[in-house]
């Protein structure tokens, strides 16, 4: 059966939003997923605090995952699955898990920067749109990852 949807947000304006949200969704799971593996991976001096520090943005991002996929969702585009096409969607490479702490560091905050630049760069289409739910959930996501890339440049002593 065929519903139809009628919230005053156009067809073609939900479909490029949401397929915006899917990039951005790509790029979430993918940091999320590198995050969690330096967790267990990390060493050196500073293991307990990164091994922490890398828990609580991971925890954060795998939270976020949701509600990315089911903005998605709320605006009747299909929610992106699996693996392979996760990394079609992505640009964030997989992490080295032999790399020193300060490598983990540093790459990580590279990749909260282009995780910044995706939703900013859904931004404008939700603004046309007015898609304040959207335009809301893109400024929580900047607000974490700019938080999470300050973190993690403060942990290699940088500003
Ligand atoms: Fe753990």
């Amino acid at each position: 059966m065929s519903v139809s949807i009628d919230t005053g947000l156009d067809a073609r304006s939900r479909e490029d939003v949401a397929a915006g949200l899917s990039r951005l969704l790509a790029d979430t799971y993918a940091v999320y997923l590198k995050t969690h593996g330096y967790h267990w991976n990390v060493r050196g001096p500073n293991f307990a605090s990164l091994h922490a520090l890398f828990m609580d943005q991971y925890t954060e991002m795998w939270n976020a995952i949701d509600d990315v996929a089911e903005r998605i969702k709320a605006l009747g585009a299909t929610a992106p699955q699996g693996y392979r096409t996760f990394a079609n969607l992505s640009g964030i490479q997989d992490g080295d898990p032999e790399q020193d702490a300060e490598g983990m560091l540093a790459e990580l905050s590279k990749d909260h920067e282009t995780l910044i630049r995706t939703a900013r760069g859904v931004l404008p289409a939700a603004q046309a749109a007015g898609d304040e739910v959207t335009t809301s959930l893109l400024s929580d996501r900047l607000t974490a990852h700019e938080k999470h890339a300050w973190m993690l440049r403060a942990s290699l002593g940088a500003r």
